[in-house]
């Protein structure tokens, strides 16, 4: 793909930033115009357009998902069978790029499944929104007296349906965050939705009954995405014996992902990418199913950090000749309304969980994060990641060579064996394939 060359000034001489060129009324387009537009600005095949999007009615739908669409990119979507959580057996979807990331969730599934599965706990489904106020009212003084009460008269409206749902209102808290400033902390328990428009909905809704009662001038109100209201443990325990693996005994492997995660514990540069680790599931997870990935991913790192050191997420010890690890992690994910409700492959994803509700979702979501941390831990101290990750890149070496069909898992076979992960080694074994017919 070139760009083209020629650069376009105005008058005064100054060049044209990239989406003028591509027409100051490019987002008022159709996706199918913006399309050729593009096509034609950058010089692109039809083929090299083709890989953003071939369907028509899911263009349409990207038109009306997010503003200046040009198409969608397919992200693979594919199932980790055989969870046990809770005693239910669940097939989980992940959207995902990485090629380790399912691999290491079926391995880490079948172990702890075997040895009893999940299981786990979460609180309510409350989150939180905020409106910050500029007073200095003492927030004890008797002005604030009784706003609860008129905060949750004001939103009997707003929150009729959750509350018919089993969810709404579920209380008020002020506090002050610097001299100058109060958070008003509104808290609704969302029921299966994730609740960002309800709260932000809500949230200004009494936005000019709390800055009466506060006497001050609120400078926003919206939802905070940490959801540390809506947190949801999931944990196993399996015979050391079960961990064995490259060599070591299972006892042996068992102590070391036990020093592992201490590690993560103690050093930030380690907990990092343990943490990226386990959301390597949990935001798969949300992909598939609609679920606003970004959103998550915040909380989870924000929980991290929530004594005010970076940690790892998990933990571990080995007891009565077992190994136990956790994970508590908050999850706000929603199984109504968002993508979730509309969008096909999320309505498919939601289909394949059999359409859990949203803390059934969120607890097979911190179950996928904790298998994949053990999955992790368990290679990490034992025969090492490359050998595993090495022979996944080698599918993709094969399709960049060319390799298509049966010829995929030969020629990663080949380089593999022969221990080669480079594109003209695969070239070359291709070429040697198809000769040799
Ligand atoms: C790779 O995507 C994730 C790991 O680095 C996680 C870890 O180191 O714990 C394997």
């Amino acid at each position: 793909m070139q760009q083209k060359t020629d650069i376009s000034y105005n008058s005064a001489g100054i060049e044209k930033p990239p989406w003028l060129k591509l027409g100051p009324r490019f987002r008022k387009l159709t996706v199918a115009e913006r399309r050729i537009r593009l096509c034609d600005f950058l010089d692109m095949s039809e083929d090299e357009l083709s890989a953003t999007g071939f369907d028509t009615e899911m263009c349409d739908l990207a038109d009306i998902m997010v503003e200046s669409a040009v198409g969608y990119i397919p992200v693979p979507l594919g199932v980790a069978a055989g969870f046990k959580v809770n005693g239910h057996l669940y097939n989980v979807p992940f959207a995902v790029e990485e090629p380790s990331v399912i691999a290491a969730a079926t391995f880490a599934a079948s172990v702890i499944g075997r040895n009893g599965g999940f299981t786990t706990e979460s609180t309510e489904t409350v989150m939180t929104a905020e409106v910050y106020v500029e007073t200095e009212i003492d927030p004890d003084s008797r002005d604030v007296t009784g706003l609860i009460t008129e905060v949750e008269d004001e939103l009997t409206e707003p929150l009729a349906a959750m509350t018919r749902r089993g969810g709404g209102f579920h209380g008020l808290d002020i506090e002050r965050i610097d001299p100058d400033t109060i958070a008003a902390r509104l808290h609704i328990d969302t029921c299966d939705a994730m609740g960002a428009n309800i709260l932000n909905t809500c949230a200004e809704r009494v936005r000019p009954l709390i800055e009466a009662r506060l006497g001050g001038e609120a400078i926003m109100a919206i939802l905070t995405n940490a959801a540390d209201r809506r947190v949801t443990t999931a944990r196993f325990s399996i015979p050391v014996d079960a961990c064995a693996r490259g060599g070591r005994s299972g006892l042996e492997v068992a102590q070391r992902i036990v020093k592992a995660n201490r590690i993560a514990t103690i050093d930030f540069h380690r907990a990092v990418t343990h943490n990226k680790g386990i959301m390597n599931g949990i935001s798969s997870v949300a992909l598939a199913t609609g679920n606003d990935t970004r959103a998550i991913e915040a909380a989870c790192h924000a929980f991290a950090v929530r004594d005010g050191a970076y940690r790892a997420l998990t933990e571990y010890e080995v007891r009565d000749g077992a190994l136990h690890g956790s994970l508590r992690v908050p999850v706000a994910v929603g199984t109504v309304g968002g993508a979730a409700g509309f969008h096909p492959a999320a309505r498919f994803s939601m289909q394949v969980l059999e359409r859990p509700d949203a803390r059934t979702l969120a607890s097979i979501m911190a179950c996928v994060g904790l298998a994949q941390n053990y999955a992790a831990l368990s290679a990490l101290v034992s025969e090492g990641i490359q050998a595993g990750h090495m022979r996944l890149h080698a599918n993709r070496l094969a399709w960049k060579a060319g390799a298509r069909g049966d010829e995929i898992a030969e020629l990663a076979d080949r380089l593999s064996d022969e221990g080669v992960f480079n594109s003209e080694a695969a070239e070359h074994i291709l070429a040697h394939i198809r000769r040799r017919g």
